[in-house]
């Protein structure tokens, strides 16, 4: 398993918008440059006490996050009898389920293997899972001859590794977003001056209008950021969409606006008492707002 941060905070905005997106425009295919595993035995430190853990327990007192697919799907794999965290490309193939095609990959075998019994599980006709650069194989699905609405997922392991096809994660992104698919991109950061970052440098690669939903934790530790363990001050994750409808992206503003409140004042990881400063952006098509 290749992937050491299942279920923490960063997973829940990122997993929890990445849903909301699914749910309400499902696209006919689906695609993700860095799978990870399909689902994680659920680890009880204080990571995910404070990320997967503690969104299940408070998410029911806020509105928003109760009927948000992310929770009940959340809700339904960690409480279920084999408490597993689902990965995103588990999420999207629960929410998604067997109407679509999916194109997975990843360069780690395990990973693939579970990806590939998940699947299976599910019953998916059409699923291919791809042991190869996520990058490259993206590109190609993009130029392919397959129709109708599409989402890309691109997680990025490292933003700005290029795969042998040449692009990095953000010049990927940037194709997926001229190319009129609905793009789902996270991205991570450890100093709070780079609020956003990955916005602002996308929107230098393409004039499609994209939105921007950036969470920063604050809070009174002079701990420096850390991405790693994703809950110090300065740390902070976002996600940006490109191709949605205006309803969607409210929608997901409403949910990075609930996580906020739902984590007010709370006693972080690190012992000391935090909050997620949540901020929505726009830009192209000349509405850039912050
Ligand atoms: C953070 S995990 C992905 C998590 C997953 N997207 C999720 O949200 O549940 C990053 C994954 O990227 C994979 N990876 C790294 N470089 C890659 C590449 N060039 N192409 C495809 N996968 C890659 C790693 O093996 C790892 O499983």
């Amino acid at each position: 398993m290749a992937n050491r941060h299942f279920g923490k905070l960063a997973d829940v905005w990122k997993h929890a918008a990445l849903a909301e997106v699914l749910e309400r425009e499902p696209p006919d295919r689906y695609a993700e440059t860095h799978a990870g595993s399909g689902a994680y035995p659920v680890v009880h430190d204080a990571e995910r006490e404070f990320g997967i853990l503690r969104f299940l327990e408070v998410a029911p007192r806020f509105a928003v996050l109760a009927r948000s697919r992310y929770r009940a799907v959340a809700a339904s794999y960690v409480k279920g009898d084999r408490g597993l965290y689902p990965g995103s490309a588990l999420l999207a193939m629960t929410v998604l389920g067997d109407a679509g095609s999916y194109l997975l990959c990843d360069l780690d075998r395990e990973s693939i293997t579970h990806l590939r019994r998940w699947a299976r599980e599910l019953g998916l006709h059409s699923c291919e899972v791809a042991e190869t650069d996520g990058m490259t194989a993206v590109a190609a699905w993009l130029e392919g001859e397959a129709r109708g609405p599409g989402l890309v997922h691109i997680d990025p392991f490292d933003p700005d590794a290029r795969g042998p096809g040449g692009y990095s994660a953000l010049e990927l992104a940037a194709r997926v977003a001229d190319s009129g698919t609905r793009l789902v991109y996270w991205y991570g950061y450890d100093e709070a001056g780079d609020q956003a970052w990955a916005h602002k440098k996308l929107a230098t690669l393409t004039r499609t209008p994209l939105w921007c939903g950036d969470v920063l934790v604050t809070g009174a530790s002079d701990t420096p950021g850390d991405l790693g363990l994703a809950t110090t001050p300065g740390t902070g994750f976002g996600v940006i969409l490109a191709n949605v409808q205006a309803g969607t992206a409210a929608a997901c503003a409403a949910l990075g606006n609930a996580l906020s409140d739902a984590y007010a004042d709370a006693i972080f990881p690190d012992g000391y008492p935090g909050n997620l400063a949540f901020t929505s952006s726009t830009s192209g098509g000349g509405d850039e707002q912050a």
